[in-house]
């Protein structure tokens, strides 16, 4: 089992390849009990085949891995209980309202009060107004908070976030970062996998860059910022990104429903 001391994922030299592409050259990494890990990564790095593997939904060719201290080829059974994973893609049924996704998976889960479970999710999302419709309907920012707080029915200790905000506007995307940042802070190991540099600054509390089939860097920001040398400063105006001007101008999330 885990114990505090132990990192949450553990992973050394795992190897993977498909056919003659070697995808995984010896993947190494820790990810510290509680804490966020951004995986960066080109398309086509390897980001969704290593997360596949920390699932248990791909089996590695070489090299071991452990997931709240269960070895993930021994064990995959007691590690799929103390993950969760959402993929990159939503996995939200449609049809069904928000309030009935979550009651789904909880009765899935066998969980006693189903519908207390829903209904504390879609407050915790600030979905509760939205509970009541098809997810359908749901803007693509509300799919994906819906998505995570499913993957949250009988709260993890660890989540696997594959591209958590891909196709997200820049509020649907605070708002998941805000979640994300939350959950780390009650406890949640988090691994997501981005292709965003600003997602990694804003979430992460350490960043490995997946290339070419390793590790290249892995270090906080500031110890990754400390591997350029310093711009020279320049005496001219700062200029607002165009991020800073688009939530200038239609506003901040500020927690509420967004739709
Ligand atoms: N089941 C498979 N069979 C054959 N090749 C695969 C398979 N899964 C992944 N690959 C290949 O392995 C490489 C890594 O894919 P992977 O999906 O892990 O990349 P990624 O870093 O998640 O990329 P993206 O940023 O586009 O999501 C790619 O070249 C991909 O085509
Ligand atoms: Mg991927």
């Amino acid at each position: 089992m885990n114990t505090a001391l132990q990192p949450a994922i553990h992973v050394r030299g795992i190897e993977k390849s498909f056919k003659d592409l070697h995808v995984l050259r010896g993947v190494d990494f820790d990810v510290a009990s509680g804490s966020i890990l951004a995986l960066l990564g080109s398309n086509g790095a390897g980001k969704t085949t290593l997360v596949r593997i920390l699932s248990t939904l791909l089996k590695a060719d070489a090299g071991t891995a452990t997931v709240h201290g269960f070895d993930v080829a021994e064990k995959p059974g007691d590690v799929r209980e103390s993950i969760s994973l959402t993929g990159q893609f939503a996995a939200v049924d449609e049809v069904l309202t928000g309030r009935e996704n979550l009651v789904l998976v909880a009765k899935l889960r066998h969980l006693t009060q189903p519908g207390a479970i829903a209904d504390d999710l879609l407050a915790r999302f600030s979905l509760t107004e939205a509970g009541g419709r098809r997810a359908g309907t749901y803007s693509g920012g509300m799919r994906r908070r819906l998505d995570i707080a499913m993957s949250l029915i009988g709260d993890p200790p660890i989540i696997f976030l594959d591209e958590p905000t891909t196709g997200l506007d820049p509020q649907s995307r605070i708002e998941v970062w805000q979640t994300v940042r939350a959950l780390a802070d009650g406890g949640t190991t988090v691994l997501l996998t981005t292709q965003y540099l600003d997602e990694a600054e804003q979430l992460a509390d350490r960043i490995a860059i997946l290339h070419q089939g390793t590790i290249i860097q892995n270090g906080t920001l500031a110890e990754l910022k400390q591997l350029l040398p310093a711009a020279q400063v320049e005496y001219v105006e700062k200029q607002p990104t165009l991020e800073e001007v688009f939530l200038a101008l239609v506003g901040a999330p500020t927690g509420t429903e967004s739709s």
